[in-house]
């Protein structure tokens, strides 16, 4: 790989004086990338609100550089809601993006005063409507994209439109807002044109709505989805966002809805670095073509979306440099699991130089990974996380 693809000599500079004197396993989380990235989005979608969604990673210098730059947040749980308001963000710009949730929890976030919740059946609904009364429901729709996502979120969440729009009827009779609808295309959404479809199925719902049943949608919520700089070759954002606006025109015309956008991984993944080290080389016979690299990072400590092999991070080590010649390896972390297995199959090659001891940087892993990591798996701590950038220098845990 070629580190210049994936951050700037400045960002690398920065990056690395820091690294050098820590050591590893950790994360470093450089906030000035956040920032780049939040401020390119809502330049490429000046109209949209953003709802950082929390979970791609919770860290509180995270939570503080969005809260100043002005925007919202998406929550998961009561735990990322007190994260959020414990920084003093106010709970109006807050949205409870979860379809499950406890009806105590429901009660919770109403009383810290969340007043816009996600719903996708009737007995999460019915529990909004006695926890939280009148607040604005938007109903989450199945769509398509579980085949161009890098890390689908299909099935799990979302119902069919014509429940959908069963669900915003009642929610009325309720005494609740029935305020939009949301979907969510998957995580790492390469095909732009998923969006078109997933809009089509809104667009027919506000009609239906509106003509049927003589209620005004005011908000679509297109979810997360956008991607970030992995091994593979994506668009970049302004390419989606030109595509998606044209989409919402083509079936809104110049009357836009309300707009919520939920980034997690492409707002905050290309600003982190995992630095770990080698810890074993070996082969597994005195013929075989594939070197394993054992570091002291693997899936427990981070690396969990590398399950299945769906999310291939860019590997960097400074031997690269050398232009020394490379052969294919096996990249397994430290733990007694047999399933600490990083990548078997993806093709990953390394210098044939590498030693135990080298560094390995495993380049966009801001999102999803602290958040990911065990707690004492083999005794292993949980991944050491490090902001810096916009005059931060903090460690997490
Ligand atoms: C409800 C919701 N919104 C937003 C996101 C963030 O998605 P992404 O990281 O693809 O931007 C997720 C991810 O799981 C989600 O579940």
């Amino acid at each position: 790989m070629r580190l210049a693809d994936y951050c700037s000599a400045e960002e690398w500079k920065r990056i690395k004086d820091f690294a050098d004197t820590k050591e590893t396993p950790f994360l470093v989380v450089d906030l000035e990338i956040i920032k780049q990235k939040y401020e390119e989005l809502t330049t490429c979608f000046p109209m949209a609100k953003v709802h950082y969604a929390l979970k791609a990673n919770p860290g509180k210098p995270v939570i503080e550089l969005l809260r100043d730059l002005g925007s919202n947040f998406d929550i998961a749980s009561i735990y990322e809601l007190d994260k959020v308001l414990a920084t003093g963000v106010e709970p109006e710009r807050i949205s409870y993006g979860n379809t499950i949730k406890k009806a105590a929890h429901i009660k919770y976030a109403y009383d810290k005063g969340v007043r816009l919740y996600a719903t996708d059946s009737k007995a999460d609904l019915q529990s909004i409507a006695e926890n939280a009364p009148g607040s604005k429901v938007f109903v989450r729709i199945l769509v398509e994209g579980g085949e161009t996502a890098e890390w689908p979120l299909s099935r799990k969440f979302g119902c069919h439109p014509d429940m959908a729009i069963d669900l915003l009827v009642q929610a009325k009779l309720l005494g609740l807002i029935p305020y939009g609808i949301s979907f969510h295309v998957g995580s790492q959404q390469k095909d732009i044109a998923v969006w078109d479809a997933a809009l089509s199925k809104v667009k027919y719902m506000f009609d239906w709505m509106r003509l049927e049943e003589g209620v005004i949608l005011k908000m679509i919520n297109m979810g997360g989805g956008f991607p970030a700089n992995y091994i593979s070759e994506v668009n970049p954002i302004q390419v989606y966002a030109e595509e998606i606006l044209r989409y919402l025109h083509d079936d809104h015309g110049d009357d836009l809805p309300e707009l919520i956008l939920e980034p997690g991984r492409s707002l905050v993944g290309e600003s982190g670095v995992l630095v770990s080290e080698v810890v074993l080389i070996s082969r597994k016979s005195r013929t075989d073509l594939k070197r394993w690299i054992y570091t002291d990072v693997g899936l427990f400590q981070g690396l969990i979306e590398t399950m299945g092999e769906a999310i291939k991070y860019p590997i960097y080590t400074e031997k690269m440099d050398n232009k020394e010649a490379e052969g294919s390896v096996v990249l397994a972390g430290p733990t007694c699991d047999s399933t600490d297995i990083m990548y078997e199959n993806a093709n990953y090659h390394l210098p044939h130089n590498l030693a135990v001891g080298d560094r390995l940087y495993w380049m966009t892993t801001g999102a999803y990974t602290t958040s990911y990591s065990s707690v004492e798996f083999n005794g292993f701590p949980p991944l050491k996380t490090y902001f810096i950038g916009c005059g931060k220098e903090e460690e997490k845990n």
